[in-house]
């Protein structure tokens, strides 16, 4: 019993190392070398380098954006300022430049002919269980509303007179000569790091007169409507709206100076245009009370530019972690160059038949007497070698028919 105890212990404190196979071919060592050389350039300038594996990262941004329009324009034979064009008027990070309105003024409720085009009629029956009724201007009443037999329009029962959204009127073309001011503070809380867009080294005067470039005033926080149309190549968005997507985006390196971590920004149009459904617009109403105490109200069809400012960002900062877990890929990765040349070696070089039986050794079973200690222990040894060879994980097609090749040579 303590014998067994005795060697089962011994048999633990042990070291194996793999005995191996130093082929000295030129064609193998040099695809070997090379192999390594590759992996270590990839761990090197990739890994390291481009991707700054060997730093902690923090992606989970907090932003907060404020933002200001200024410029004066002409709508509809009227001047317009910041409170008549810019909706909602807080100054977030999503907000419309109203650029053309269709104004319908005096509407009250009442019944009136329907304005749109696909409600004409020439009898009652026209204007009744229609299954597009919800896309009149009001309730349709089922009356056709035709004098002498000529073509009319079906009546409706809602706000008289009904808009009538075909009319032309001209987009407020000033708008490209507008300004936005874009104010944007951020925190990588991982790092405990805040930044602002706008830098503090700025002077007043600059800020009174500069516009963002992205060549020449890369720091200025004010941004001109044209500029950004002009990026993205969309002047026609004053005409039929749309939506523009400010990207502010911030990857900081916190290994070097905090300061030179600053936001890039770049502009697309976010809405995908489509011949059906073109552009942005919205409708709102001013409601009045006439002296008599009746309601009136003007309906405003306002195409508006939508801009929607998106911050995103990481900041990464040197960590012994995820170095350490890189640092040791890469080495333990260098290692992959010999599967590489076992393949070639063992199948597709000249004299494979001879590098395999070099590198898998075959034992056949020990014949022993009764008894024999010194046999026993030599022929378990031996089992258990056979068995890591099946085991080592080296390809080698027709390893079978090759360790048979040598049995045949050693005999
Ligand atoms: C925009 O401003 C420039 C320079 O002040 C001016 O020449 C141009 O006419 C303006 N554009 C519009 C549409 O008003």
């Amino acid at each position: 019993m303590a014998d067994m105890v005795l060697g089962s212990i011994t048999n633990f404190f042990v070291y194996e190392t793999a005995k191996s196979v130093v082929v000295k071919s030129w064609t193998v060592g040099i695809i070997n070398r090379v192999a390594q050389l590759l992996i270590i350039l990839y761990f090197i300038c990739w890994v390291f380098l481009h991707e700054k594996a060997y730093q902690d990262r923090d992606t989970g941004i907090e932003s907060t954006v404020m933002t200001k329009v200024k410029g004066l324009g002409t709508l509809n034979d009227q001047v317009v300022d910041v409170a008549d064009y810019v909706s909602p008027p807080q100054g977030s990070s999503t907000f419309c430049i109203i650029t053309k309105m269709i104004i319908t003024a005096n509407q009250t409720q009442g019944r009136c002919p329907e304005s749109e085009k696909r409600f004409s009629c020439s009898t009652d029956a026209n204007c009744t269980d229609r299954s597009d009724a919800h896309l009149a201007n009001g309730m349709l009443t089922g009356r056709c509303l035709n004098n002498d037999s000529s073509d009319g329009q079906c009546e409706i029962q809602g706000w008289c007179p009904a808009e009538n959204d075909q009319q032309r009127v001209n987009p407020m073309k000033e708008v490209e000569n507008f300004t936005i001011l874009i104010k944007n503070s951020i925190r990588f809380p991982r790092f405990n790091v805040s930044r602002g867009s706008i830098d503090s080294e700025l002077t007043p005067s600059y800020m009174k007169t500069c516009n963002y470039d992205a060549v020449e005033n890369t720091n200025c926080p004010i941004f001109k409507v044209g500029y950004i149309l002009d990026q993205t190549n969309q002047t026609i968005i004053i005409e039929t709206g749309g939506e523009i997507g400010i990207n502010i985006a911030w990857k900081c390196n916190l290994d070097h100076d905090e300061k030179n971590c600053k936001p890039q920004f770049s502009f697309t149009r976010l809405d995908t245009e489509s011949k059906v459904s073109k552009g942005y617009n919205f409708r709102f109403a001013k409601y009045y009370k006439s002296a008599a105490g009746s309601e009136y109200r003007t309906l405003h069809k306002a195409y508006a530019i939508r801009f929607e400012i998106i911050v995103s960002g990481n900041a990464g900062k040197f960590s012994t972690v995820p170095f350490m877990i890189n640092f040791v890929a890469a080495l333990t990765s260098v290692g992959l160059a010999a599967v590489f040349c076992d393949l070639i070696l063992l199948n597709f070089l000249k004299g494979a038949d001879v590098y395999k039986a070099k590198k898998f050794e075959e034992v056949s079973e020990v014949i022993q007497s009764p008894g024999d200690k010194l046999h026993k222990s030599s022929q378990m040894s031996i089992k258990s070698l056979v068995k890591r060879s099946n085991d080592s994980g080296n390809f080698s097609i027709g390893q079978q028919e090759a360790t048979r090749n040598v049995n045949q040579n050693d005999i």
